[in-house]
């Protein structure tokens, strides 16, 4: 057999803060503290605790050049253990999930960094609305009183400002007061398909198809994109959307198409939707949700093993989110998004394999409720007069 270490690793001191009984029983209330070094590697979910001789071990191997099991120059009750977690990868069937898993992360051309920061802060059945309601964290007065003030809203620097005028609104400053993030949507009511088409055809569709080569296309679309490469795929949970069954979809951005995809359970659609908003029960009754899904290895063709690669796949989606935002506020709807989702149960939900493909965002669109039950953010009355 032969082994290498994983493409990409890296080693922290894990620290835990504990209360010494022994000391309490003594009269003392002294926290003791212990460090684990664990593993990060980028193609496993879970940190992986390891000892000095384990990383040591490791640090040793090469992750591109095989070495014989038997040259390892120590025994197998000392590698066998970081071949079944991951940590080592072996050229046997057995260890093929790793493996595989592995090369699909060395072949995405990941900076490390960002390899290591995606995948391990993906969650997987959090419920980021539990948490918050369990530990009274919800309003801003709970933050207040918790964590104490903010930062200042505002840094102004010493100097005069020179006044500027306020120029006289038009109808674009009247749209953009109306964009409000929508916690309160309408669970009877449907959008038209040719609602969440246009919504669609404006930011996401492919407005010009740019044939560079006969293998190498580039999209033109009404948001930018770093590089022009345009990674992020759109997956659609439909709920209600008049003429569209409901279930899961996939976008096709050049032929301005939706193709049905296969459900993999039975629970209707609202728990799946609220399992991958981690719980934001306030938002999973959305007329249809959009899953936007980076496939990193169109980014990080160009930006290869690149710092800022990753920064600029967030960023996307970022500007993908205001635009959906703008479009659906201009068509009378409301839209919603957030980044507190669960990554892992959104790909099984969409068969994603997380490595090639993970979801960053999702932005849900429907009709606004006439009724106010969770929290807006609209000061000014516009919304909610
Ligand atoms: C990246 C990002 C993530 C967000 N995540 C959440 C979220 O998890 N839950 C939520 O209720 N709102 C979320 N929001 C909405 C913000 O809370 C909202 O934009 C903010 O309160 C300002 O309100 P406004 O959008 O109505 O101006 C998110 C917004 C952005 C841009």
């Amino acid at each position: 057999m032969k082994l290498r270490r994983c493409t990409t690793v890296m080693f922290e001191p894990r620290e835990e803060v504990r209360l010494d009984f022994a000391a309490m029983l003594a009269g003392r209330t002294e926290p003791s503290t212990t460090i684990t070094w664990v593993a990060l590697a980028a193609h496993l979910e879970q940190p992986v605790p390891v000892t000095a001789a384990q990383r040591e071990l490791l640090g040793g191997l090469g992750s591109r050049f095989w070495t014989d099991a038997r040259d390892i120059g120590c025994p197998p009750g000392d590698w066998q253990p970081l071949l079944a977690t991951g940590l080592l990868i072996s050229d046997d069937d057995e260890h093929a999930a790793h493996r595989q898993r592995d090369e699909g992360m060395r072949d995405g051309h990941w900076w490390p960094l960002a390899a290591l920061v995606h995948r391990h802060a993906r969650w997987r059945g959090v419920n980021s609305a539990a948490q918050m309601r369990d530990s009274h964290m919800v309003t801003v007065n709970d933050l207040r009183r918790q964590l104490g003030a903010p930062p200042p809203a505002v840094q102004p620097h010493p100097g005069t400002y020179q006044p500027l005028p306020t120029v006289e609104a038009t109808g674009y400053d009247q749209l953009l007061e109306r964009r409000t993030t929508c916690r309160n949507f309408d669970a009877a009511r449907s959008i038209d398909q040719a609602q969440l088409a246009q919504l669609l055809q404006r930011t996401v569709k492919a407005q010009a198809v740019v044939q560079m080569e006969a293998d190498t296309t580039f999209l033109k679309k009404n948001v930018p994109s770093g590089g022009g490469l345009h990674p992020t795929e759109t997956y659609l949970l439909v709920q209600r959307v008049e003429g569209l069954a409901p279930g899961l979809y996939h976008y096709h951005p050049v032929q301005h198409a939706l193709v049905a995809l296969p459900r993999h359970c039975e629970r209707p659609l609202q728990d799946v939707a609220e399992a991958m908003l981690s719980g934001q029960d306030w938002f999973s009754n959305a007329a249809a949700h959009l899953v936007l899904v980076p496939r990193f290895a169109r980014t990080n063709w160009k930006y290869r093993n690149h710092a800022k690669a990753y920064r600029a796949l967030l960023l996307d989606v970022g500007h993908l989110s205001q635009a959906l935002y703008m479009a659906a506020t201009e068509a009378g709807l409301a839209a919603f998004v957030t980044a507190a989702i669960n990554e892992i149960d959104t790909e099984a939900v969409f068969a994603l394999d997380g490595v090639t493909q993970s979801p960053v965002a999702i932005v849900g669109v429907g009709w606004r409720s006439d009724t106010l039950d969770t929290a807006e953010f609209d000061p000014n009355k516009v919304v909610w007069p």
